[in-house]
């Protein structure tokens, strides 16, 4: 199975670039597909964490690609993973409350067949983390998740994640570079 992150922000920002090195880790390097990333320069600096192209996955003609959407009506299963071969995930920051983005930016356009991992919106590393295990066997009942995250930036002040983080030996996956940078920006 390959994982396709189509990148739908204006630029890469910090944040994206923390994140989709997240991923490469999660998931190896060699599985991994960075699509409708608009500059070569950014091509290039994703290039370390996986392929990486200008184009969306639309236009690349990749064979039986499942779109990843909070709103799709069908929960992805292990059975999923005899079906596709891709699955693609918006790499997008998450809207509170959540507003169908990827409905709208992705799965929207073309007759994709899509999944969802529940209602509540995850980031994208954490999306991909939990359909790895899905589609590696593991059923979506098994998963323990916290909703909200609240981090200290230690200067009296807190930044909230508004969003579904899968536990991890009892601890919300996020990678430890993202924390420091969210902590010293004050948010994304
Ligand atoms: C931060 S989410 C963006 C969600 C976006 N705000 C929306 O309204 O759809 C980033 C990506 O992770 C995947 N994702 C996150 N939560 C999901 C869920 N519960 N089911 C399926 N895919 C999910 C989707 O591919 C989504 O585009």
């Amino acid at each position: 199975m390959k994982f396709i992150i189509e990148h739908l922000e204006e630029k890469l920002w910090p944040w994206c670039i923390i994140e989709y090195r997240h991923i490469s880790k999660l998931i190896g390097k060699k599985n991994l597909i960075f699509t409708n990333v608009r500059f070569k320069k950014d091509c290039d600096r994703l290039a370390p964490f996986g392929k990486a192209y200008k184009e969306s996955f639309r236009e690349l003609g990749l064979p039986r690609v499942c779109v990843l959407d909070p709103s799709s009506e069908k929960t992805l299963s292990r059975a999923d993973a005899g079906r596709f071969d891709h699955l693609a995930f918006g790499g997008i920051l998450g809207t509170y409350p959540m507003q169908l983005r990827t409905k709208k930016l992705i799965s929207g356009y073309g007759s994709w067949e899509t999944r969802n991992l529940g209602d509540r919106q995850m980031p994208t590393d954490n999306a991909v983390y939990v359909a790895k295990k899905i589609v590696e066997g593991m059923n979506f009942e098994e998963f323990r998740f916290q909703d909200w995250l609240v981090l200290e930036t230690g200067k009296g002040e807190a930044v909230e994640l508004p969003y579904r983080y899968a536990l991890v030996d009892g601890k919300p996956l996020i990678a430890a570079q993202l924390v420091q940078h969210l902590k010293k920006a004050g948010g994304f």
